[in-house]
């Protein structure tokens, strides 16, 4: 293609006709993906969360969206992604609807805040065997579905869900975040490692890493730094994350506009991770 030749630019942000998964899909981030992918073109969306209910709610409410291309559908599969059997569950239901996979969103998080001191095993196990085992087991368990469509032009991407904290120095003191900022450092690292490793199976991965939004998971430490006006003063966008900020970049990284990208880690947090030790006392000392 000459340099002038953007002939396909109308396709090249276009999800048309692909299939994705989304962990922790039921609510905040995944669901907010989730709805984008829909709706940038995807004929399948396999929504995935522990709660039942939770699940089969947020594929109802995506069914309901006005603007879905014909015949599209989010589909509800719970499943525990922290667990081995959980995941095989998850792969084998998703098998029963489809027999490649092209996006798959390891979004599905947790976290836990206690002083250093006191900070318990179970809870740093807790974090690290679904923001890190989880990861890995789902991105292991669905590469043979992610290889099945995947080319040199247009790669299958896997989307890691990870965040600022693993990049900079996460929460700490009373409400310390110890496990989850390693276990965010540990999932970028792991992405850059499956970039090389399924780059040459036509898989492409990338993680995002995004500053505080507003969700379940985030609320109680807003909350506790001073509240939302408060981080979001201390922000250089003056602002949190928004559903669109999510779904813009996981439509981009998700679409051949992004065939090229792999291994990276793309902030999105307004900038908040370069802000100074002595600005962020003003309000962006908890990462999330
Ligand atoms: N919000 C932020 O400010 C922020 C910032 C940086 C990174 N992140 C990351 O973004 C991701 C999504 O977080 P969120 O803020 O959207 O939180 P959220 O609103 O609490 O959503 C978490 C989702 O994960 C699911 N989940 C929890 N444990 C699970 C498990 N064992 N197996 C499968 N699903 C599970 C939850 O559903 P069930 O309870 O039904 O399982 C829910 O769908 C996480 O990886 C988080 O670390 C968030």
């Amino acid at each position: 293609m000459a340099e002038a030749d953007l002939h396909d630019f109308p396709s090249l942000f276009s999800l048309k006709g692909k299939v994705a998964v989304v962990t922790g899909g039921s609510r905040g981030l995944g669901l907010s993906a989730a709805s984008a992918l829909l709706q940038a073109g995807a004929s399948k969306v396999f929504i995935s969360s522990r709660k039942v209910s939770a699940c089969d709610a947020a594929a109802a409410k995506l069914n309901s969206l006005p603007n879905l291309s014909p015949g599209a559908a989010a589909i509800s599969v719970p499943a525990d992604a922290s667990t081995l059997a959980g995941v095989e569950h998850l792969v084998a239901e998703v098998k029963k609807h489809t027999a490649h996979v092209d996006i798959l969103l390891a979004n599905a998080g947790a976290t836990w805040g206690e002083a250093f001191d006191t900070h318990p095993d179970s809870a740093f196990a807790k974090v690290m065997d679904l923001n890190v085992r989880g990861v890995f087991n789902t991105i292991r368990l669905f590469t043979p579905l992610l290889e099945a469509r995947g080319t040199v032009e247009d790669p299958s991407r896997v989307i890691i869900t990870a965040s600022v904290a693993g990049l900079g120095v996460g929460t700490l003191g009373k409400q310390g975040t110890y496990g989850y900022s390693a276990s965010k450092a540990a999932v970028i690292h792991l992405g850059r490692n499956l970039a090389v490793e399924l780059g040459p199976r036509h898989i492409a991965v990338n993680s995002i890493c995004p500053g505080f939004f507003p969700t379940k998971m985030a609320n109680g430490l807003l909350e506790m730094s001073g509240g939302k006006d408060r981080i979001a003063q201390g922000n250089p966008l003056r602002k949190l994350g928004r559903p669109e900020d999510i779904a813009g970049a996981v439509v981009y990284l998700s679409s051949r506009a992004a065939s090229h990208v792999n291994g990276a880690a793309l902030e999105i947090d307004g900038g908040a991770l370069w802000v100074s030790g002595e600005l962020g006392a003003a309000g962006t000392e908890s990462k999330l």
